[in-house]
């Protein structure tokens, strides 16, 4: 079902199910961070490894501060700039995060989504609420409610409409290592918008050091029709005249502009019947980094 009630959601949260939840930048399958079984739940729903850990949603800075060790001055920074928006901060766990949360390590990923009715939902709740995209695993996220209740409409009691997603795009994951910020995962936020407040920032990609962030494994993001990234649209047309080819990307668009929509063009040509989907690299710039990194998952077997 999909509602816009917020208290059917926060009644459903109480009671310990997993919903649907909008905000900015994907919409997740949101769950109690403090039960363990609703933890569970969400990773069965999700069918995604127990390895690959979530990230806890809170409603405020001052809450955040109660679940981390340590909140190192440049990232305080970041999170008094950004919060709340599209940045996740990866920190020292405090004892009150149960391991299940970060699949065993020491540090919490944290945000402070920027959705009005999802910050009204976490100031009326007692707990903060662990979320991932609201996408089986390796799946395009969804940017609707409607795109959620198709993946999981008979498995999730509810999911709380917020409209469409500002951002389109899952947040960026930061930290910080030897007195430099880290990027985890390629974001909304861009790399510029990061540096203006921390300086130059290390992009890590997924081959580097898998088990930092488990979720950055290759294959993600994928449509189940098959995606190619090539050189150049109008050559592959020409060379491939027999297939039924979509053109994703000429990779001459605004990576700014068509970031919000990315994902639900994706996932409304996938649903098209195309023999294969092609794209081009977008300039590496902005979201255009963000978006050619989605490409380089989609694209990759
Ligand atoms: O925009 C977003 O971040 C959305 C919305 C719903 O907030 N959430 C989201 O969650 O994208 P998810 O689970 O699909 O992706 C979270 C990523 C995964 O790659 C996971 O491995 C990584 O964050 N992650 C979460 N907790 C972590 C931790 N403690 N250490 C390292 N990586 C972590
Ligand atoms: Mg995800």
């Amino acid at each position: 079902m999909i509602t816009q009630d917020l208290s059917i959601a926060l009644k459903h949260l109480r009671q310990g199910d997993v919903i649907g939840m909008p905000t900015e930048t994907v919409y997740g399958l949101a769950g109690n961070a403090f039960d363990v079984n609703a933890i569970q739940k969400i990773y069965t729903i999700k069918q995604r490894p127990a390895t690959n850990p979530l990230i806890v949603h809170v409603g405020s800075i001052q809450q955040a501060e109660t679940f981390v060790k340590e909140f190192p001055e440049p990232l305080r920074q970041l999170a008094q700039t950004f919060w709340p928006g599209p940045l996740t901060l990866l920190l020292k766990k405090s004892d009150r995060i149960p391991d299940v949360v970060t699949a065993g390590s020491d540090r919490v990923a944290i945000r402070i989504p920027n959705h009005p009715l999802t910050i009204e939902l976490l100031n009326q709740l007692d707990f903060p609420l662990v979320a991932p995209s609201a996408n089986p695993y390796t799946r395009i996220s969804p940017t609707n409610a409607q795109q959620v209740d198709l993946y999981f409409g008979d498995q999730i009691p509810v999911v709380l409409d917020g409209g469409t997603c500002e951002k389109g795009l899952e947040s960026t994951i930061v930290g910080w290592e030897e007195d430099q910020a880290v990027v985890y995962r390629l974001g909304a936020l861009s790399i510029e918008q990061l540096e203006s407040i921390v300086g130059t920032v290390r992009i890590r990609n997924q081959c580097e050091k898998v088990l930092l962030a488990p979720g950055m494994t290759k294959k993600h993001y994928s449509p189940n029709t098959p995606f190619l990234v090539v050189e150049n649209v109008i050559e592959y047309l020409q060379q491939h005249p027999e297939k039924h080819t979509g053109i994703f990307l000429t990779g001459n668009e605004d990576p700014d502009q068509i970031a919000p929509g990315f994902y639900a063009r994706l996932q409304e040509m996938d649903e098209m019947g195309f023999d294969v989907l092609i794209a081009s690299y977008l300039p590496n710039k902005g979201l255009g980094k963000t978006l050619n990194d989605r490409m380089r998952r989609a694209s990759s077997k």
